[in-house]
């Protein structure tokens, strides 16, 4: 075996601790995004091939700039140029990447179970950007470092009230945060109409989520008390073929969107966290989305420093000695 694996396929792969560990490592490149040189050389020498079939602003740039930050070589492939269009499998184009020795691939897919199974075909390191409707364990990762820096300085997300609230069924972002969160010892509310919380839902990680997560199917109800505000974007890309959810996306705004007013349900200093792309005046309204509470932007600071962190867990391991700056 050329390298040592540590796949990053789902959040169910990671205990509390490790998890603790990622978010430490974070915490260190955090550091040094305000430093002049933000350059480490502990991936010199190494390559990282981002491979994303769906659209991306955030994830992909952030995978490149990590991947950069630790001095590896970063290679994107974009599936409107890939030959996947040509009729490739996505197992034939990842067996002629991996013939290219990258020491890890990131992959992003429509298709949930993408990255699991890259992960059983290839040597290298295999990182899921987003599968699907199924995960995306490095956005709950950097929402946790968000969290964890803004609400709990002591260090542990235990006792904190987390409302998720939006389309819960089609997204990936809240099934990682709910495995995630709830791990760290965080209690959850999913907020949305029944149409959108898939049936079952607080049970995806046994008695820890069943123990922590409840349901609310009215706003008041999931923000009240709540000390963390995460909203998510209505995934229409994901409806096609389904019945109906809802009568219509203004009647979804006008009931589960966040507003100053609706706002006012959670606590007085309850932050407001949002993945992106976010629409502006559908579940959210822009003088929220920019105002004090918002913290979407440091989230994806964050994205960069825990995209580090998981990285150098793919490739050299998270016990690798400190590295050096680059010069
Ligand atoms: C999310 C995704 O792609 O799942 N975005 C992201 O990675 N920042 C959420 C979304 O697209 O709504």
């Amino acid at each position: 075996m050329r390298c040592v694996p540590r796949h990053l396929v789902s959040i169910a792969d990671l205990d509390a601790a490790e998890i603790v560990r990622i978010l430490d490592h974070g915490d260190r490149y955090m550091a040094l995004a305000g430093q002049p040189i933000k350059k480490l050389t502990s991936l010199r020498g190494r390559t990282v091939i981002n491979l994303f079939f769906e659209a991306s602003t955030r994830t992909r740039t952030s995978f490149e700039l990590a991947a950069k930050r630790l001095s590896a070589e970063a290679i994107n492939i974009a599936a409107s140029s890939s030959s996947t269009s040509k009729g490739e499998t996505l197992l034939d184009t990842a067996d002629n990447l991996e013939a290219m020795y990258p020491d890890a691939i990131v992959v992003r897919h429509s298709f949930g179970g993408a990255a699991a199974m890259l992960a059983k075909e290839v040597e290298c390191a295999v990182i899921n950007a987003g599968d699907g409707q199924h995960e995306h364990p490095t956005q709950a990762l950097l929402d946790a470092a968000t969290i964890r820096r803004t609400k709990a300085p002591g260090g542990s997300l235990e006792g904190l009230e987390i409302a998720i609230v939006g389309d819960i069924a089609h997204s990936r972002v809240a099934r990682s945060n709910i495995l995630c969160l709830s791990k760290l010892g965080a209690r959850i509310r999913l907020c949305a109409p029944w149409s959108l919380i898939p049936r079952g839902i607080e049970l995806i990680g046994g008695d820890v989520t069943r123990e922590r997560v409840r349901i609310a199917s009215r706003l008041e109800d999931g923000l009240e008390g709540a000390d963390v505000v995460m909203m998510l974007r209505i995934q229409h890309e994901r409806f096609e073929g389904e019945a109906p959810r809802f009568p219509n996306t203004r009647e979804l705004s006008r009931t589960f969107g966040l507003s100053e007013r609706t706002l006012g349900f959670a606590k007085p200093d309850a932050i407001v966290m949002h993945p992106g792309p976010i629409n502006r005046g559908v579940e959210i309204a822009p003088q929220v989305a920019d105002g004090p509470r918002a913290v979407i932007l440091q989230q994806v600071s964050w994205g960069v420093a825990i995209r580090m962190a998981v990285l150098e867990r793919a490739i050299l391991g998270l016990d690798a000695p400190v590295a050096e700056a680059a010069a």
